[in-house]
């Protein structure tokens, strides 16, 4: 499959590589260090699987359409990536998210009907450019954004099985999707705000207390839009943190980094959600707001 990787950070160089490895037609679009590293040296995953893998290197998208496009970027640079990209979305070109937060496949859908949307359970790090480690092996839910099938889903979803990636197909993408935003509504905020691992928030009977309150406030605004969910965000939010108790979540890795979060598409679209029927959503709202302050504090110089 002739597959293009929109964002070749973390997340996207792994799935890149292994799809390159099982020898579809990989290119990554990313950044000019990650380019030229790829470029020169090959793309090296090591943690669960070690190898080296040469793919194309892009800073820019070909123009030559391709049948997959992987969204891998950071939610807040979709927009963004996809105004780059245009120019590669041919009239069968798929946009597959595989992002975290809510609102990224609406961006795509601006740009073709062809959309599918993704979680994924997968763990990968940039060590260095041209370094990935695949530090968790999870499972990838995809399917038609926001319902429904397609046969060029289950292709996909063939092709990530056959290169070691474990994929599901769902009808039900945007309940997955929702699902994975309010687990992170309640890890990336709970843990980023008290700076803990994982694994405290459900060790200690407090913390375990405030997280059932926050994911159920996320639950409520989903189902009062209609959001069905084919598995409970609870269950996943209690497995989540049992695969990763000992990690400190991303968000609050950004904000020691001094980078920008994907709050925004996480708590803030939970809140953006809610007032658009007449809710509120004051945990999410205050975790927001908290989290935004924790990012102009550590930004550099701030
Ligand atoms: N990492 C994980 O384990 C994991 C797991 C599940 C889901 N996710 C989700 O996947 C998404 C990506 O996460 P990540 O950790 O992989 O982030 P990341 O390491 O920051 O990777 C994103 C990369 O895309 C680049 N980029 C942004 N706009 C671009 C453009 N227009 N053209 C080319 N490259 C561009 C970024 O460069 P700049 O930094 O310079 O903008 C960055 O190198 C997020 O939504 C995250 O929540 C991540």
């Amino acid at each position: 499959m002739k597959v293009y990787v929109l964002g070749a950070g973390s997340i996207g160089s792994l799935f890149g590589a292994l799809l390159g490895r099982a020898g579809n037609d990989v290119t990554l679009i990313g950044r000019k260090e990650q380019v030229r590293a790829v470029n020169e040296n090959g793309l090296h995953v090591s943690g669960f699987e070690e190898f080296t893998v040469y793919p194309e290197a892009s800073l820019y998208a070909p123009d030559e359409p391709p049948q997959l496009l992987i969204l891998a970027t950071k939610s807040y640079s979709t927009k963004t990536a996809l105004e780059c990209a245009r120019n590669c979305i041919g009239p069968d070109t798929w946009i597959l998210s595989i992002q975290n937060g809510l609102g990224n496949e609406e961006l795509a859908l601006k740009v073709t009907p062809n959309v599918m949307g993704g979680i994924t359970t997968n763990g990968a790090m940039l060590v260095e450019w041209g370094h990935v480690r695949w530090t968790g092996k999870g499972i990838t839910v995809i399917g038609r954004y926001p319902s429904g099938n397609d046969p060029f889903v289950g292709k996909v979803a063939e092709v990530f099985n056959a290169s070691g990636l474990e994929t599901h197909v769902t009808e039900n993408v945007n309940g997955w999707k929702w699902a994975k935003a309010i687990v992170n509504s309640v890890i990336n905020g709970l843990g980023t705000v008290l700076e803990v691992k994982n694994g405290a928030l459900k060790d200690d009977p407090h913390l375990e207390a405030i997280s059932i309150e926050i994911a159920r406030e996320g639950c409520i605004v989903a189902q009062q839009l209609g959001v069905q969910f084919e598995m409970h965000p609870l269950e996943l939010l209690w497995d989540t943190i049992e695969r990763t108790r000992e990690n400190y979540n991303s968000t609050l890795q950004d904000i020691r980094r001094g980078k920008r979060t994907e709050v925004d598409y996480i708590h803030g679209k939970i809140v953006e959600y809610a007032h658009s029927i007449g809710l509120e959503a004051p945990r999410n709202e205050l975790l927001w707001a908290l989290i935004k302050a924790k990012e102009n504090l550590n930004k550099p110089g701030g």
